[in-house]
């Protein structure tokens, strides 16, 4: 978890790294859906995860920053809700319970971990569960605004399409696979930030794998 330094030292420097509400396509895609149990695979301060509780899900996040953690739970508690937080390496890290909605949110790692953690969030997927991945898109590098610029760490709907037909999930669907944009406000004005946005469901009648 060698990473985990640097992110804990990110996450220590401000109040929150990002703001505390969820990200925008989060409620949009989970407008719907019963609320039930909830993964956040590499929930950071939580935002995310936090938000979900608050819709009346069961949130468990993971992510091997402990200062992140520490930060999801302190953002829990102002918001009056609870939330199960695990500090393990996504690419490791295996669920023993089905969740009926797993997300991972601007997780960016070199191909074969981020195929890893992933499969991980695709396993963890109850029959009917869905899975929904956002990151930031390879196109976002030269046609968008921030992000990492490192393109290996980057990715396309093609490649999470790819990822996730070699998760050892045989009954997954996936609804949609494309590149979103997301304005960011600039010194220069509203810029649009490009996004991969993968959503996907497991069939309900699945018979386990
Ligand atoms: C850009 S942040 C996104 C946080 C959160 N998903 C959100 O959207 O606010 C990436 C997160 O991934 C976590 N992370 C990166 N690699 C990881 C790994 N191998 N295992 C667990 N967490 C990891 C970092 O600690 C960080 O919290």
């Amino acid at each position: 978890m060698s990473d985990a330094t640097s992110w804990d030292d990110r996450y220590r420097t401000a109040e929150f790294v990002w703001k505390p509400e969820p990200n925008r396509f989060l409620p949009v895609e989970v407008a719907g859906l019963q609320p039930g149990r909830a993964l956040d695979l590499a929930c950071g301060e939580g935002r995310n995860a936090v938000w979900l509780a608050t819709e009346g899900w069961t949130v468990t996040g993971v992510d091997f920053s402990e200062v992140g953690l520490q930060k999801a739970a302190r953002l829990a508690d102002s918001r009056h809700v609870t939330g199960e937080w695990i500090r393990a390496d996504v690419t490791q890290w295996r669920s023993h319970t089905p969740f009926d909605l797993a997300i991972v949110f601007y997780l960016h790692l070199p191909a074969a971990d981020r195929r890893a953690a992933f499969a991980a969030a695709t396993r963890s997927l109850a029959p009917g569960g869905t899975l929904l991945i956002v990151g930031h898109d390879l196109a976002n590098l030269t046609e968008g605004t921030g992000g990492p610029q490192n393109p290996a760490v980057l990715y396309t709907p093609d490649d999470v399409r790819a990822d996730l037909e070699t998760s050892g999930v045989s009954d997954l669907v996936i609804d949609q696979a494309e590149r979103v944009e997301r304005p960011v406000d600039t010194e220069t004005g509203t810029i649009a930030a490009i996004d991969c946005l993968v959503r996907a469901h497991r069939s309900a009648s699945s018979p386990g794998s």
